[in-house]
């Protein structure tokens, strides 16, 4: 190696590490969200395959309503995980995933109603609506559907640019209703069986992120107040 090549290489350490790029986050492999698609169609495929086996137990139609219900809550927890996780982790490209989960969370509480008025009510509409108002804990539910219909509306790149950051934030601030009417729809549907194990993990879990969130929203509040100036007088 010549002189000048010594140089340069000596010199150049620093320059080759500024070079060369840093390695990329795991969570930006192309092949992660692929992989997540994949993974969210898998809880479906076992149910399907379940009741293609008949492996769902003596009543195969509560169980697909049970299953696609409990994937529903199970993904809107995911969902609100994100945000959480990816400042506790020091990992913002989690936050590219929020969509697909929420996407899932929207596909398999549709899933549930769909296997609720097929399997249930065998689609006769005046006796879904009948139901619906009989039992207030599938009123509930519809209630906690129908606010999702808005928030998988505007997931889409389209609907964000037209509505505006701000707006879509504040209009996506629903899926805490969401998160609260589903939990109230479980707890009531179990609360007839006298069942709370279940109920429970899932509302300790969602009560735990939507307290993170409190508390840095109260935090960033506290910052923003003016300090206290105290006068006095000499
Ligand atoms: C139109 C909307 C909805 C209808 C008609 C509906 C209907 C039902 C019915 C009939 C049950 C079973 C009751 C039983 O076992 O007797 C149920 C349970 C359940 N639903 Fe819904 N639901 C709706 C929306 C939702 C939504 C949006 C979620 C979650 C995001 C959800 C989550 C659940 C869960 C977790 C269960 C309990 C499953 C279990 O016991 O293992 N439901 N729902």
């Amino acid at each position: 190696m010549t002189a000048p090549d010594t140089l340069r290489s000596t010199a150049s350490a620093p320059d080759a590490a500024r070079r060369t790029p840093p390695p990329r986050p795991l969570l930006l492999h192309p092949a992660v969200k692929p992989l997540l698609f994949v993974a969210g169609l898998l809880p479906l495929a076992m149910l399907i395959a379940g009741a293609a086996t008949d492996r769902l137990g003596a009543n195969p139609a509560e169980a697909l309503i049970h299953g696609t219900g409990q994937w529903a809550l199970r993904f809107l927890c995911l969902t609100l995980a994100v945000s959480p996780l990816r400042r506790a982790l020091h990992q913002p490209a989690l936050l590219r995933l929020r969509r697909m989960l929420g996407l899932f969370t929207f596909f398999y509480a549709a899933l549930h109603l769909l296997a609720y008025g097929w399997l249930d009510m065998g689609l006769v509409a005046a006796d879904i609506a009948r139901d619906i108002a009989k039992r207030p804990f599938i009123l509930v539910g519809f209630a906690a559907f129908v606010l999702m219909l808005p928030l998988a509306a505007t997931s889409f790149n389209r609907a964000i640019r037209a509505l505006g950051g701000r707006r879509w934030q504040a209009l996506h601030r629903l899926v805490y209703a969401v998160a609260a009417l589903a939990l109230l729809h479980f707890f009531w549907k179990s609360a007839g069986k006298h069942h709370y194990g279940e109920v429970s993990v899932y509302a300790a879990v969602i009560a735990a992120l939507l307290a993170e969130r409190l508390w840095r929203w109260a935090q960033a509040r506290r910052a923003q107040r003016p300090p206290v100036r105290i006068h006095v007088p000499l």
